[in-house]
Parts: C-alpha cells; structure tokens; sequence
C-alpha cells in the first residue's frame, strides 16, 4: 500500500510531526540524510511503525508515496530547504506537492513560490508552532500557498492538529509565504509575551524581594484568571522546579543570557520594514540581545551599581503587576495583528484575522484564554487597533494605570520594563491626537526642504520661512 503523505527529515519535529500523522491513521513514508536515523525511528515507533514506510533512497521515498504526492520537509530553515528541494525536483511530477514546515522567513517562502512554474511541483509554506509536545499531539497550523495545495492536503493537517472546542487550529491563511509570515508574527508575540513575564518575575524578584516559590505561586494564581494562558502556566512551573543537584530554584542557576533563532528578530524587521509599529516586540528582541551581553552588564552594574534589592519595598502589589501584564499583553496582539494587517494589504493577501487568533487558541505556544475574545473582537471589525474593540477598550482603561505605575516605578528605581515600557508609550501615543512630530516635520523641512501639510489648510508641500524670532 502506498503512503498517503511524506515527510523528510526526521529531527525532534520532523520525527513527532510523522508520528502524529501515523497516528492520525494517515500511512507516511519517511526519509532522513543518514538512514541509521530513519531505521532508529522506524524501530521506536512501536504499534505506529505499521502507518510508517521507511525509506533508504530518495528515489524510494518518492515512489511509495501515492500520486499527486505530498511531501513535507522539516529541515533547518535557510540553504536546506533550496537543498532539498533541487534534490526532489527532478524526481517529482508538476502536480506534486512540496511543504515547508520549517520556521521558514516569509521571503523565502515567497520565493520559493514564485520559482513554481507549470512543469515544477507546487509549493506550500506551513507554521507549526507547540514545540516538540504540539508536532507531537496537535500544533497549531497556519498554511500558506495555492489553495489547491491546502484541498489536497488541508484534511490531514486538520486531523493532526490541536483541537479548540471540537475545531481543528490549523487553517489556509492566504497565498504564498502568508503561513510563514503569521507564524514569524506568532513568534514575534512570544517573545514579547515572554519578555513582559520576565519583566514582572524581575519587579518581584528585585523590587519586592520574593523567591522563586512565592512568585512561582503568583503566577498559578495568575493562570486561573484573565492571563490564563500556556506561557503563564509554564512561568508558573518554571519558577516552582528545584535544581535536583543543588536543591536550589532551577530559577536561581539559569545564567541569564536569553538564546533566539531568529523569528523574533524578522518580526522586528518586517514591521519596521512594512511600517506598522510593534515596539513591544522590538523591545522584547533588543531585551534579548542586551542579555546576551553579560560581560558589558557586569561592567555597567561595577561602573553605576544596579538597584538595591527589595527596592519597591510594598509599592506594588501582585494585583497591579498582574493588570500590567493585561494591558501589555492586549497591546503587544494588537501590534502584532496589525502587522499582519498591513502585510495583508502590501501584499494583496486577504488574511483572516479572527481566524488566526482563533487557530492560535490551542497548540501553540502563545495559546491563551485572551484570544477567543481577540478572534470575537477581530472578527466584529477585523481592519480596527484590538486596543479599540469594546472588550479590550473596557480592558485597557480598568489596566492602563497599573501599567503606568509598574512602568515609572521600575523607571524611578532603576529596574528595566522595556517591553512594558514600549507598550505604554505605544498606548499614550494612540491616545494622543496631537502628537509630537509637526517637530518632525518642522525639523524636516527646516534642514531638506521635505515640505509638510498644514492643519488650517489641504495639500501638501508647503514650506516654513524659518526666520527666527517670529512667533
Ligand atoms: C513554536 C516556537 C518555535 C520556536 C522556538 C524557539 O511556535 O513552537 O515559536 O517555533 O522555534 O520557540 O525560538 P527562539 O529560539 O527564537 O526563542
């Protein structure tokens, strides 16, 4: 019997991804580099290595696989994916399929899509986000490419993903590398959310002094309301495990210098690249690459000293943080949505934004409580600011201040908040009709001639005399 579906590249998230598809009764032929891996896989498969074909050649591979054939690739995103790709080319007919479920950069995607012509396989670009555990019982999906691709193979990618109330949490998101941006964004989001968290955990580590245990509890006690959500809870056990060696916090012996792979980082770019704000994002990357300057910290920390412990002495309660977290967090989405919004309109994507909020509602890591009503709130006007939807609006006023007061005591006593710093003055510049940059613009055209447009008059390009002494 021939294999309903492949997949090459049997790492920790290709190897879970097959499982999770044998599982899910669909027969899959597998295919890695070094055939000791795929022989490994095979025999530690158990009861599901009845749904596997294990394959040695790539040739072979492609010819248990049934026509027109679906391939996945789950290969280190960049010159593997191109790679592998001329590998199979010559091997595949033009109504094959090939799908990229790495952590691909939407450009590539976009690329690679572009390069399909009428006698080459076509292309897919698919996010998979819930780390190992989601590639292995249910991720979240987000698909981009011809939506011939996603009739061919949306069933399984439905079958195999996480469920929200009985709904599958994969869906077609629009053309091309579409999929691959929503999952950047996705990504981008986690690490603000992340960030924020840590921020929170560093103003009850320093500024009120509690240990790991005590803030580990405020954090479950968290999960059981507004924040529910999968990084709170993984906060919570995080701060709760003892190191089995020492019997210390594993909190207390994590050296705090923050990793990444990327995806954070492009979210960072593309907004600034497309022109819509998400600074909380951006913050939460450059907080990450300030981390990893650990030998400059301790040369600042020598040189101007850091804030003395227990500084905010009883300042801050755990409801204010708590409140600060909601309106960082519902700022952070609605700078990330409305990045995706924009992509959507530079691009002539029709992305559906409920829809993503809503597949992002289980399987994936930034899964929470929050975003069922971020998909109602997208779906009643999908083009407005979250911050402006009824539910979030209300939100927003009832937590605006505690965000304030966590912000400027951190700032008064010397403890860092840069993403929840970033989203306040994101919320009070959106609030704030009369910005600042009719300076800009005055500044502009004092020293280019840019021409600016004025408020008592239409058009544009009109020039200042500069003269001083005028007002
Ligand atoms: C997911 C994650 C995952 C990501 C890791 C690591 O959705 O499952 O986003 O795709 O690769 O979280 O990301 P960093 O190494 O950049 O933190």
């Amino acid at each position: 019997k021939t294999a309903e579906i492949g997949l090459i590249g049997l790492g920790t998230m290709g190897g879970n991804l097959a499982l999770n598809i044998a599982e899910n009764g669909f027969r899959i032929a597998v295919w890695n580099r070094t055939v000791e891996k795929t022989e490994t896989f095979h025999a530690k498969a158990g009861d599901l290595a009845a749904n596997l074909v294990p394959t040695k050649t790539l040739e072979e591979f492609v010819q248990a696989i049934a026509k027109p054939r679906a391939i996945i690739l789950m290969v280190p995103a960049g010159e593997a994916v191109d790679a592998q790709i001329e590998a199979l080319k010559p091997l595949l007919d033009a109504d094959d399929l090939i799908i990229d479920a790495g952590n691909a950069n939407y450009h590539e995607t976009n690329r690679r899509d572009a390069a399909v012509t009428a006698d080459s396989p076509r292309f897919m670009g698919i996010g998979v986000s819930g780390g190992e555990e989601g590639a292995r019982f249910g991720p979240s999906i987000m698909a981009g490419g011809p939506k011939s691709a996603w009739e061919q193979v949306g069933h399984i990618l439905e079958a195999i993903s996480a469920k929200h109330e009985g709904t599958p949490c994969a869906a077609h998101l629009g053309e091309a590398g579409a999929g691959h941006l929503v999952k950047t964004v996705h990504n981008g989001i986690e690490y603000a959310d992340m960030q924020m968290i840590a921020e929170v955990y560093g103003v009850m580590r320093d500024g009120l002094g509690l240990d790991a245990s005590e803030i580990s509890k405020v954090f479950g006690a968290w999960n059981e309301g507004i924040l529910q959500s999968y990084l709170i809870e993984i906060s919570h056990k995080v701060a709760g495990t003892a190191d089995p060696d020492t019997g210390k916090p594993m909190l207390d012996i994590i050296l705090d210098t923050a990793g990444q792979k990327g995806t954070g980082r492009w979210t960072a770019i593309e907004a600034l690249m497309l022109g819509t704000p998400a600074s909380a994002i951006e913050a939460a990357v450059a907080a990450r690459n300030m981390s990893a300057r650990l030998g400059e910290r301790k040369a600042g920390q020598a040189a101007f000293g850091a804030a003395p412990g227990k500084v905010l002495g009883d300042a801050v309660s755990a409801k204010d943080l708590e409140a600060a977290l909601v309106a960082g967090k519902i700022i952070c989405y609605a700078q990330g949505f409305g990045l995706i919004l924009e992509a959507a309109r530079q691009y002539g994507w029709s992305m559906p934004l409920p829809e993503i909020a809503r597949i992002w509602r289980q399987g994936c890591i930034i899964r929470s409580a929050m975003l069922n009503d971020m998909s109602e709130a997208l779906g009643e006007d999908p083009e407005r600011n979250l911050m402006l939807a009824p539910f979030f609006a209300e939100k927003l006023k009832e937590t605006h201040g505690a965000l304030r007061k966590v912000v400027a005591l951190g700032a008064l006593n010397g403890l860092a908040v840069p993403a929840l710093s970033a989203a306040l003055s994101y919320f009070d510049i959106m609030r704030t009709e009369r910005s600042t940059a009719n300076m800009l613009q005055g500044q502009r055209d004092f020293f280019g001639a840019h021409g600016f447009e004025r408020t008592d008059k239409d058009g544009k390009g009109y020039h200042g005399p500069w003269a001083m002494n005028t007002v």
